[in-house]
């Protein structure tokens, strides 16, 4: 029952004069205006006093609350909001150029497969019938989807409860992020997936930027380059107590081997490290024996985390589909299961993932849906082959692009933004400068494969124009 106050104040806001409420907007449309009073009617005077604006005055810069010091460490805005900009501003200074093709950011551009499809229509149909109808699910997923990772991705390696399901990779990482805390020291690949990085720093894992370096303070940097096979010597490194490992890599296009995994589950073993692998590209590899996932190798289950997604399998970068597995065995030094505190971030955190979606997501893995996301991969990875074949023509050294949808382009010493910058001029071409993924890339540029095949035969013959 609502209080005799309470319905007083309702009545009273509903009768307001000059409002009236049409449908179910938050805000009330107001429809009659009351004539603005002047400032002789307000004030007494003509002239407006300060005290009486509705917005504050310049001198006023902000609320009285404390900026997270975190966040001012962090350099810059996230890189690729970054390029986008650069690329609106060539735009606007330049409105006649021919369009231009985006070989940037890693967004897919082929529509959903037919199969796959079905399972998102069928999934929104079913939340308009009464049988049907659900609201919110399990924050972990739900079973069956649990199920079906469990056994149609990992050969029923991992059990069904070792699964969560979520909106995403990038969320999981800030997510996991949030499980481990200040405390811990992170490593990275250099250059890597800019997330690990930055969610470090807003966590407060970290120190300042050393601005000759490029590096943050108390972030491990595990160099990655052509001279060491993007593998990085794991002897040599300080103690971390968490490693980002992406393999196929963002944006290197590397791919371990499993000799290399074998290493590096054994390093983390030894070291009571664990390891963050991010699956994230995992269909991709086409060299028979290259591991998809960390858990084919002996001891991951004692110090590995995967994350993984459906963007980039299955054009789900819009839909939101992704999973993180964590095994019962990987433990934190009390002895707590690192699942249990991570069930409980997701439990606090999350809301689960979109019912529609993960309808979305059984039908990617029922056969005709994984047979999709092989046709969807090849037709990239045949972008990834002319765009390679295509900058090798002009004279340029690359790496990946052949079990990833990245080419990493050498630029033999040249600065990588100078380089970006010139092709977006001269070539109308957006690429994506090493630089922006650490330290480690400059040097380098990064071709993504994930374009309509017209644009990258376009983009081929536009880079040969001025490059080659
Ligand atoms: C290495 C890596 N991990 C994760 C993601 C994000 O995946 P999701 O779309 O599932 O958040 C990306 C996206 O570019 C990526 O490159």
């Amino acid at each position: 029952m609502m209080s005799p106050m309470l319905s007083g104040v309702c009545l009273s806001l509903l009768a307001a004069p000059g409002l009236a409420f049409v449908g179910t907007p938050f805000i009330a449309q107001q429809v009659r205006h009351a004539p603005a009073p002047t400032s002789r009617s307000v004030t007494g005077s003509s002239r407006p006093r300060a005290s009486t604006r509705m917005v504050a005055t310049p001198d006023k810069v902000g609320t009285g609350v404390k900026r997270n010091e975190n966040f001012a460490k962090l350099k810059a805005g996230y890189l690729f909001p970054g390029i986008a900009k650069r690329r609106n501003a060539y735009l606007e200074a330049n409105p006649d150029c021919r369009p231009i093709i985006s070989l940037g950011i890693g967004d897919t551009t082929q529509p959903i497969p037919p199969h796959i499809l079905s399972g998102l229509v069928g999934g929104a149909k079913t939340l308009g019938t009464k049988e049907g109808y659900t609201g919110y699910g399990a924050e972990q997923g739900k079973a069956d989807i649990r199920e079906k990772i469990s056994e149609k991705l990992y050969n029923g390696l991992i059990k069904p409860d070792e699964v969560f399901v979520s909106d995403g990779a990038k969320c999981d990482i800030g997510r996991l992020q949030m499980m481990f805390g200040s405390g811990v020291v992170s490593a990275v690949q250099d250059p890597s997936y800019p997330v690990y990085v930055d969610t470090s720093v807003m966590v407060g894992q970290t120190g300042e930027v050393n601005e000759e370096t490029m590096q943050y303070d108390n972030i491990v940097y595990m160099p990655c380059k052509p001279s060491n096979d993007f593998f990085p010597d794991l002897k040599a490194l300080p103690h971390a107590d968490v490693i980002y490992f992406c393999s196929p890599n963002n944006p290197t296009g590397a791919v371990a081997t499993r000799e290399q995994l074998e290493a590096l589950v054994a390093h983390a073993n030894a070291k009571g490290s664990i390891v963050v692998f991010d699956a994230a590209y995992a269909p991709f590899i086409r060299t028979p024996g290259v591991p998809k996932s960390i858990f084919e190798i002996e001891g991951s289950r004692t110090c590995c985390i995967e994350v993984n997604s459906f963007s980039k399998y299955a054009g789900f970068t819009g839909a939101r589909l992704g999973w993180t597995v964590i095994p019962n065995e990987v433990k934190f030094s009390d002895g707590t299961p690192v699942r249990n505190d991570f069930n409980r971030v997701m439990t606090t955190a999350f809301n689960g993932a979109s019912n529609i979606v993960q309808s979305g997501g059984m039908t990617c893995l029922d056969d005709e849906g994984m047979a999709e996301i092989d046709t969807l991969m090849d037709y990239y990875l045949e972008n990834a082959k002319i765009l390679k074949e295509g900058i090798e023509s002009c004279g340029f050294k690359s790496h990946g692009g052949k079990d990833a949808p990245y080419v990493y382009v050498d630029l033999e010493g040249k600065a990588s933004w100078d380089v970006f910058s010139e092709i977006l001029e001269k070539a109308q071409v957006v690429t994506i400068p090493g630089a922006g993924f650490g330290p480690g890339g400059e040097g380098f540029l990064r071709l993504s494969a994930f374009a309509p095949r017209e644009s990258c035969v376009e983009a081929v013959e536009r880079l040969r124009a001025v490059l080659a």
